[in-house]
């Protein structure tokens, strides 16, 4: 998938449209940047002394993937809710029950940033053998200043550790934390006058996500929460309409979201006001399939002209899985998205999630030389098909083999 250094994201009929170089070489430079990409008719074997050849082997280069929503910093699992869930519980009854988002704030508070740190990094480390070269990490487990902050730091130290490039966004209002059991308003009220400009005076975050949905926040509180955090320079990415068409599609576009996520309920009048705006619709397969959830009507978004995300939503609750070859199966197999589509939708469409897109995303000179090697396969549409085979040769993040 090669695109123009221009080409930022891919919306509608272009999304299966991404021009592609057959026989390819490419020579990365000494930047870690893609320098040259070309025809093997082109090719010119003496111009390349002094570099190291990879052969590709018969495999395919594609874009590494990009994904713009994960809550990788967490403490431990929740595989006891596991079993509630098995034997028919929703994740609203689980939640309900003290379970859900409070109980992953109680073990991340028993846990010590090196050892948030240590578990975290793992899952980055997983992520990245498994292709993904850029990652957005949420708080959210915190529910308390200091918890919060503790997050943040340890994905700033993950943005330091990982070969990928990492955004990070603060999600203080992902539930109410437990010390305000009741107070749902004074929360807000706290997060506005005390978190947030501890979380700005460190420069933690660039962004800021609120969780709008039923039984969680308010179109009002979020956009009370997405005004205050624009004062610290932090642009809002959602999380909107997995549980209700909850308005969070609304209020993110009015305040000129980079993306709103999930929308798993999502009808014409969300697709409608996507349309108007900049903001990148982002959904969530894993979850959905985790679940037990409708999935968010991606084929509809992008037969509107709408340029679609997909992403992992790697979280302890309801998608514990970090795997982007997943997610591009499920956006073609459950979403009725094209494999190009599917792979636009986790690479360029989700850089630009991120506002990374001008980095990565695509093959083409100028951007990271981060991508993956292919096995040989038939096509990359055999990929997502045959979802469950190896098909990862090799993967380079800015030019450098993980
Ligand atoms: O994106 N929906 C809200 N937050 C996460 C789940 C968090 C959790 O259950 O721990 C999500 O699905
Ligand atoms: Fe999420």
């Amino acid at each position: 998938m090669t695109l123009p250094a221009e080409v930022r994201r891919l919306a509608g009929a272009d999304m299966d449209a991404a021009p592609s170089v057959a026989d390819a070489w490419l020579r990365v430079g000494p930047d870690g940047l893609i320098a040259a990409v070309g025809p093997m008719s082109s090719f010119n074997a003496s111009a390349q002394a002094g570099h190291e050849i990879v052969d590709a082997r018969g495999g395919f280069v594609l874009p590494a993937f990009a994904d713009s929503h994960t809550h990788i910093v967490y403490a431990g699992s929740r595989d006891g809710e596991f079993l509630d869930k098995i034997r028919g519980l929703s994740y609203e009854e689980i939640a309900r029950r003290g379970g859900g988002i409070l109980n992953s704030a109680d073990r991340l508070h028993a846990t010590s940033e090196d050892e948030l740190f240590r578990q975290a990094m793992r899952r980055a480390d997983m992520m990245t053998a498994k292709g993904t070269g850029a990652i957005e990490i949420k708080s959210g487990y915190g529910l308390n200043t200091a918890d919060e902050l503790k997050m943040l730091r340890v994905a700033a130290r993950i943005r330091e550790a990982s070969p990928a490039r990492v955004r990070i966004t603060f999600l203080g209002a992902h539930a109410v934390g437990r010390a305000y059991a009741g107070r749902q308003a004074d929360y807000v009220d706290m997060l506005i006058s005390e978190m947030l400009p501890a979380v700005g005076a460190e420069g933690l975050a660039e962004y800021v996500d609120v969780f709008c949905d039923k039984g969680f926040f308010t179109v009002d509180e979020t956009a009370r929460i997405l005004d205050a955090a624009a004062r610290y320079g932090m642009r809002p990415k959602i999380h909107a309409n997995e549980l209700d068409c909850s308005g969070g599609v609304q209020v993110g576009v009015s305040r000129n979201a980079v993306s709103v996520d999930h929308l798993e309920r999502m009808g014409a009048d969300e697709i409608e006001v996507l349309r108007t705006s900049r903001t990148i619709p982002t959904m969530l397969p894993g979850a959905s399939f985790f679940l037990g959830m409708p999935y968010a009507p991606a084929r509809q978004a992008v037969d509107s002209g709408l340029p679609v995300a997909l992403a992992s939503d790697y979280n302890p609750g309801s998608s514990p899985s970090g795997d982007m070859r997943m997610v591009w199966a499920l956006g073609c197999i459950k979403m009725k998205l094209t494999p190009m589509e599917a792979l636009a939708a986790a690479t360029v469409n989700g850089a630009a999630a991120m506002e990374l897109s001008g980095e990565l995303g695509a093959i083409s000179p100028g951007r990271a030389a981060s991508f993956i090697i292919t096995l040989p396969v038939p096509s990359p549409a055999f990929i997502p098909y045959e979802y469950t085979s190896p098909w990862i040769q090799s993967v380079y993040l800015d030019g450098r083999k993980i």
